[in-house]
């Protein structure tokens, strides 16, 4: 039987892995391309985006369990859509797209050549867009999205003016979740204060459109934010309760909201009760992966159009600097994100 017919879609190159463990499991290998099945479309990856989550996935618990059917890693993307199946509007064949949440419980994530994936899961990328600011998306844009509107008394959407004369506070706003929290907040006309360690990180937070940034290993943040605001925050996004629990129950404005995405920095925090029920104070916990999907449509409608807008930059100008992999160096990107690599990890697999 000819190549051709056994594979009548071709062979193609993907990053897979059989067993949890380090980056050594990561291995490119050259296997069939998939035609997409009902309501799935297949995209020719230009850019693959690099997320903690695809590491720790990769990661497991540490051991070496297998890992069946293999999978590729990788949420995020962006690329060309190439292929569509039974049920997809015909009208998205061609179009360059932004892929997200594509290896949630699902083997078939963007560090391949061709990636099939769930058509609910592309959205248009503007030409004005580009392909690294598509594969810059998913993950941190649409969890900053959530934790920006999760305040009783703040908006559900995000967009000009949403969030103007309310504050918000960024515990790490050079990270790449911080970054988006910082972006978004910036679009919606918010004030923003950001902690940072260090003045390099400083700078990519104002560069990202911080109004105020505190050197958290420098500065007395309680003592900085008062001087802001003696009113308080509105809504906190927070990378590291453990280490900031305190912290943000002291600058939280009547009503505000915490935003719980991480726990970078320990599992565990203690809190004063009476003094947050005073304040009627909320803890939102937020998983991209299970919060609810009306909220994540929601977040890919409203970063859309700051799209549009053009309010979303990648880059060290935005507060995001840029590294660049090629698919053969995945291990190479992976572990530079396990690393905490400061920016965005990409992978190039299309020029
Ligand atoms: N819940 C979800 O759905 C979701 C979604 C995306 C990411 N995450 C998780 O969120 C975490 C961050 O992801 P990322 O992609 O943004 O990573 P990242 O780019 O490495 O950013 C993490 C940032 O947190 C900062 N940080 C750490 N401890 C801090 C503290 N005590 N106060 C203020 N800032 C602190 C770090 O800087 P310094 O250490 O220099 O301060 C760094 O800038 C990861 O654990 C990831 O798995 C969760």
């Amino acid at each position: 039987m000819s190549a051709v017919r056994e594979h009548p879609e071709g062979t193609a190159r993907a990053v897979v892995y059989t067993e949890t463990g380090g980056p050594d499991v990561l291995q490119v290998i050259e296997r069939p391309v998939r035609r997409p099945g009902p309501g799935e479309v297949r995209v020719r990856m230009h850019r693959a985006g690099v997320n903690p989550t695809d590491w720790k996935f990769r990661h497991g618990d540490g051991g070496r369990s297998p890992v069946e059917p293999p999978r590729v890693p990788g949420q995020d993307g962006a690329g060309v859509v190439e292929a569509i199946g039974t049920g997809v509007e015909p009208a998205l064949n061609g179009l360059r797209v932004w892929v997200w949440e594509a290896a949630y419980q699902r083997p078939d994530g963007t560090a391949q050549e061709h990636a099939v994936v769930p058509a609910r899961r592309v959205v248009t990328l503007p030409d004005t867009a580009s392909f690294d600011l598509g594969a810059a998306l998913g993950v941190p844009f649409i969890t900053a999205h959530r934790c920006l509107t999760v305040t009783e008394e703040g908006p559900r959407r995000l967009g000009p003016g949403t969030l103007d004369r309310r504050t918000v506070l960024v515990q790490g706003g050079a990270g790449a979740v911080g970054n988006a929290a910082v972006q978004l907040a910036r679009w919606s006309d918010a004030r923003i204060i950001a902690t940072v360690s260090g003045p390099e990180k400083a700078q990519l937070a104002a560069a990202a459109g911080a109004d105020h940034v505190i050197d958290y290993k420098r500065q007395d943040v309680v003592a900085e934010i008062h001087k802001i605001t003696p009113r308080g925050v509105d809504t906190i996004v927070e990378v590291s309760p453990a280490a900031n629990a305190t912290i943000d129950a002291a600058v939280l404005a009547p009503y505000g909201s915490v935003a719980v995405y991480a726990n970078d920095g320990g599992d565990e925090f203690t809190l004063p009760v009476r003094a947050l029920m005073a304040a009627n104070a909320r803890w939102q916990f937020v998983l991209l992966y299970t919060a609810p999907p009306e909220a994540k449509n929601l977040a890919v409608e409203d970063i859309m159009a700051a799209i549009y807008d053009g309010a979303l930059r990648v880059g060290a100008d935005a507060g995001l600097p840029l590294h660049h992999y090629p698919l053969d160096g995945t291990r190479e990107a992976h572990a530079a994100v396990q690393d905490g690599a400061v920016g965005k990890v990409l992978i190039d697999i299309a020029p």
